[in-house]
């Protein structure tokens, strides 16, 4: 196997998709903050599916974590992303540190609206305003025509999707399922930090969306029964701090009192000192 070519200045990144566009390859686009796993690998199976030039980007980006929260730990080994994304049909690697990103002086940022309010938006404040000025930076450096991002980051998505209209960004989002664990567990990069006994308890958050969705599929759509037994899943847990149980709209993230169309379900909370999220779509076609 050839070794995956690794860019980290912008020159040398804007020459290689020239490259690629001038022999004609269309541009797939996965953004990620390393310590990649299964869940990141479907993302870029997803990218070789929709177009013929797959760029990864590996880039813990400081401007969406609050000072108290885990970037200094946040884990790194791009040695090892590196021969993991070769595995999985990438052309390049972009890894850039973080003077290339926000140089000195950089100072304008892309902030969200409503959608922001509640859930993640409300949890971290600024969090996604970080997100959103990385990912719309990401877009003009790569210029994809195609970019990919996990339902796994339900709100996530939803306001790149809503910043891409908004700004008229020429790209296409796609949105992959969530990656889990053969017990339910939702892949990611934090569970790293879980110990066994965590590892454990982590799992009440997806013991709980499927207690939801067996009651939804049993016929109940009001919102607060489905609250109501997510909830008493949890108090099986004590020690998983619950930052948020949410029964929404998919597209405004407003809290909603029973399942019409598409509704999201979510969860956040916290297993020792590792925060956790995970969420599920139900609807009328989805039992
Ligand atoms: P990161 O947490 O590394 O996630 C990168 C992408 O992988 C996101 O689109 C996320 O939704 C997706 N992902 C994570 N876990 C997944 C799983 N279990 N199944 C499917 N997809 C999964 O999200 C970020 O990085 C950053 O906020 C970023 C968008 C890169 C901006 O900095």
């Amino acid at each position: 196997m050839s070794e995956l070519p690794v860019v980290r200045a912008i020159d040398d990144l804007r020459s290689a998709i020239a490259a690629a566009r001038r022999a004609g390859r269309r541009i797939a686009f996965v953004p990620t903050m390393g310590a990649l796993h299964e869940g990141h690998l479907r993302l870029l199976d997803r990218a070789a599916a929709e177009a013929d030039f797959v760029v990864l980007s590996i880039f813990v980006n400081p401007l969406q974590f609050a000072p108290h929260e885990d970037l200094a730990r946040y884990p790194r080994d791009l040695a090892r992303d590196q021969a993991l994304a070769a595995t999985r049909g990438t052309h390049l690697l972009f890894a850039p540190p973080v003077e290339t990103m926000y140089p000195t002086g950089a100072e304008t940022r892309v902030v969200p609206g409503p959608t922001a309010d509640h859930w993640e938006g409300a949890v971290r404040p600024g969090h996604f305003t970080g997100v959103l000025t990385v990912v719309l930076k990401l877009f003009q450096l790569v210029q994809p025509d195609v970019a990919i991002f996990g339902q796994k980051d339900a709100q996530q998505v939803a306001l790149v999707q809503r910043m891409v209209r908004d700004f008229d960004v020429p790209v296409r989002i796609v949105v992959a399922p969530t990656v889990r664990e053969a017990d339910g567990l939702a892949l990611s990069s934090r569970n790293a930090f879980l110990s066994a006994a965590e590892r454990g308890q982590a799992l009440v958050l997806s013991r709980a969306l499927q207690a939801a969705q067996a009651r939804f599929a049993a016929g109940e759509r009001r919102a607060a029964p489905l609250h109501e037994i997510m909830a008493a899943v949890f108090a099986t847990e004590p020690s998983v701090h619950v930052d948020y149980l949410s029964v929404v709209d998919p597209l405004s993230f407003a809290p909603v009192d029973a399942v019409s169309g598409d509704t999201l379900i979510a969860v956040a909370a916290r297993v020792g000192q590792t925060r956790l999220l995970d969420n599920l779509v139900l609807g009328p076609g989805v039992s």
